[in-house]
């Protein structure tokens, strides 16, 4: 990709495979400190997902990693998670315009209902490494990952990676700037007007294995899911969330 269509000051470094490009990302720190360092890799040999899960990654699907300077505390990087995830909804919608995408909390991309990509934030010096996967032409085994897995290609939309990632990252760069000068009621609005499945049926597996089942209500400023059931209203801000019906993102 050309480093002219970075957004200013970025810097990408492009490799055939790496271990997980978050972990190059913070291998670089000292070569290459600061805001925008851009690692993305066609293979990666020991990618991460969130909660200590592997993230399958071979040739062929979008693996990258950026430093942003947002403080490495627990409540930047949770809202970072809904930057980036409403800025990869846009990248995916202005190159496949056909496509149903929409978010399903915190950061999961759904395409046709089934989750096409992966967000994982790790934080390091001070720095936060955002971590992106996207699956363009292949995705994990039916049956092998929590939620149901697709490919882009598999739903219809041949994206080329170099395409995807230029858009990605200015509309992430975007999003960014929106945050740090609005805060996060801009991205929360954007953010619900991307999501699937508001006002449906929604069950939240919890860390300590626990469920709760109830109606997606919102997303609150703090970035916790709101459902409410049987228990009343209660805030989520940990777990994985599953539709137990196929659900539509909300009309833009
Ligand atoms: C998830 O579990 O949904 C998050 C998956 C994040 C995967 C990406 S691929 C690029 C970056 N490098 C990694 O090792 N993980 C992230």
């Amino acid at each position: 990709m050309d480093s002219k269509a970075l957004p200013p000051g970025w810097r990408l470094v492009t490799l055939p495979e790496v271990d997980s490009t978050n972990e190059e990302v913070k291998r670089r720190e000292s070569a290459d400190p600061g805001e925008g360092l851009v690692v993305t890799a066609a293979i990666q040999t020991a990618g991460r997902g969130r909660r200590g899960r592997p993230w399958n990654s071979p040739a062929g699907n979008l693996y990258v990693s950026i430093r942003l300077s947002i403080g490495d505390d627990l409540a930047s990087a949770a809202r970072l998670s809904f930057v980036a995830a409403v800025a990869l909804v846009d990248a995916l919608k202005a190159t496949a315009p056909h496509l149903s995408v929409g978010l399903k909390w915190p950061n999961d991309v759904l395409v046709n209902g089934s989750k096409v990509s992966g967000i994982l934030l790790e934080s390091h010096n001070g720095s936060i490494i955002l971590g992106v996967g996207v699956n363009l032409i292949s995705a994990p085994e039916p049956g092998s990952t929590p939620y149901p897995a697709t490919s882009l290609r598999a739903e219809g939309a041949d994206i080329g990676r170099d395409d995807l990632l230029r858009i990605f990252l200015g509309e992430l760069f975007k999003m960014v700037g929106l945050w740090r000068t609005g805060g996060f009621a801009p991205v929360r609005l954007a953010w619900l007007a991307r999501a699937c499945g508001i006002g449906k049926p929604v069950v939240a597996r919890l860390q300590n294995g626990e469920e709760a089942t109830g109606t997606f209500a919102d997303l609150d400023d703090e970035g916790a899911l709101v459902i409410e059931g049987a228990f009343g209203t209660r805030r989520i801000l940990a777990g994985d969330v599953f539709f137990p019906h196929p659900t539509a993102p909300a009309s833009r």
